[in-house]
């Protein structure tokens, strides 16, 4: 098992602490050294990550008083993208989430109806049908890996639904979002080549869809409204790549990584399991609490684009800026005991899993519809996902999820 890099602990001074060190994640021990930024530093930098210098921004009011302005701290893939990575050159795409105004608001009104009440509806029928399948299909007491045949499926399977894409091709999807979201593949020379590969193939396969959706009429899905569209039906190459990326990969690991979590929370907290059996009135609250409580991407990243305070301290024009969901979310001011995964817990729909501001998440309606019915299919068949050894972390700052969980469902 790795060792935390000393940098990375709680026994440094306040001046060394790099969160940005991956360890912390592959060995699920975060919490500590969030928990002593919000209380000793909630704005604080590092000048010497291998990321470079940031500045992380950990309190909940905080992280939202930086969304909240746009026009000062930029989402631009212009100045390195929204990850504590930069990104330049080649391997930094133009694409809406990495847009500001106007440019983004334009793409995103035309993506935003694919994700609205009446488009959900339609959708709904399919992911209830989908997901019943696929948990009959599971065997019951024996063990497997819920990541693989449960979170990555369902997750397909929500995407290939929401681009009506090609049913049996559908772990192309599976594939890109992999390769597309694997940054350090695209800057390692030995799979660089590979990846590239994969996201020609990607471009090729999403604009051949895109063709055939814009010789008929509108019909409502995802890439139907791309195609019929004045700001998205004629893109550049680069920005056709960048947008399909986003668009799977945006889905995909965290939608995988909310379903993973499931399992640890309700192992975790096995109380829960039994308030939901008790009362499925309480189950849209605990797809938020899920969310909150897993926070399936660690961070977002905006740049300054003017000298500016944030609370009280100053940036300058250019600095990085770090936004940690997963510790605003552990903000204790906002949520009391907020280690504790609670179904019942009042103010869970403010959580930061999905963002805040002009760029919160367009695909939250989808992402809650697929888990309120993953576990109300499981309440109906009596199951629960019982966890039956340790799990895999994915070994990193931005995605925050797992690699492999074993588990047993067990017949309750
Ligand atoms: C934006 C999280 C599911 C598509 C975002 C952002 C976050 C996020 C943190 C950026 C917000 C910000 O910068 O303020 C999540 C989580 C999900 C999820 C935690 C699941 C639990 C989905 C799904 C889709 C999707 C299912 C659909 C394919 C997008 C897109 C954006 C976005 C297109 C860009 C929005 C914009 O820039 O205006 N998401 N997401 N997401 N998400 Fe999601």
């Amino acid at each position: 098992m790795a060792t935390l890099s000393p940098a990375a602990g709680l026994d440094v001074p306040l001046s060394a602490i790099d969160v940005s060190d991956a360890t912390l994640y592959a060995t699920d021990s975060w919490r500590p050294v969030f928990a002593r930024l919000r209380a000793e530093a909630p704005v604080h930098f590092q000048p010497n990550s291998p990321f470079g210098p940031y500045w992380s921004v950990s309190r909940h009011a905080d992280i939202m008083a930086v969304e909240a302005r746009p026009d000062i701290f930029s989402s631009s893939h212009e100045f390195g993208g929204i990850t504590i990575l930069d990104l330049f050159d080649e391997f930094n795409l133009p694409q809406f989430i990495a847009m500001d105004r106007p440019k983004h608001s334009e793409q995103r009104r035309v993506v935003a109806p694919a994700f609205g009440p009446s488009e959900i509806a339609r959708m709904a029928v399919e992911v209830r049908r989908r997901t019943q399948e696929l948990l009959d299909s599971l065997p019951v007491g024996s063990e497997f890996y819920w990541v693989d045949q449960v979170s990555i499926e369902l997750t397909t399977q929500m995407l290939a639904i929401l681009f009506d894409y090609p049913w049996e091709k559908r772990r192309d999807l599976t594939l890109w979002s992999d390769w597309g979201g694997d940054i350090e593949a695209a800057i390692n020379p030995a799979t660089n080549l590979i990846r590239h590969q994969h996201m020609l193939d990607m471009t090729h396969a999403l604009d051949a869809l895109m063709a055939e959706r814009k010789a008929k009429p509108p019909n409502g899905d995802l890439i139907s409204a791309m195609a019929h569209s004045e700001a998205m039906g004629d893109m550049p190459f680069k920005e056709r790549t960048g947008n399909y990326i986003l668009l799977i990969v945006g889905g995909n690991d965290t939608t995988r990584n909310s379903m993973s979590g499931l399992v640890q929370a309700f192992n975790r907290f096995d109380s829960e399991w039994a308030r939901l059996e008790a009362d499925a009135s309480l189950i849209p609250n605990a797809v938020s609490e899920l969310i909150r409580w897993q926070t399936p991407l660690a961070h977002m990243r905006r740049t300054a684009l003017a000298d500016a305070e944030i609370a009280g301290v100053p940036v300058k024009q250019g600095d990085k800026i770090v936004l940690w969901y997963i510790s605003g979310n552990r903000d204790e001011e906002v949520f009391p005991d907020a280690e504790r995964f609670d179904v019942g817990r009042a103010n869970a729909r403010r959580h930061l899993s999905f963002g805040f501001g002009v760029h919160r998440c367009v695909g939250a309606r989808l992402a809650e519809l697929q888990l309120s019915v993953l576990i109300e299919e499981l309440l109906a068949r009596r199951l629960f996902p019982r966890q039956t050894g340790p799990a895999e972390y994915v070994p990193q700052a931005f995605v925050h999820g797992f690699r492999k969980l074993p588990v047993v469902l067990e017949r309750h």
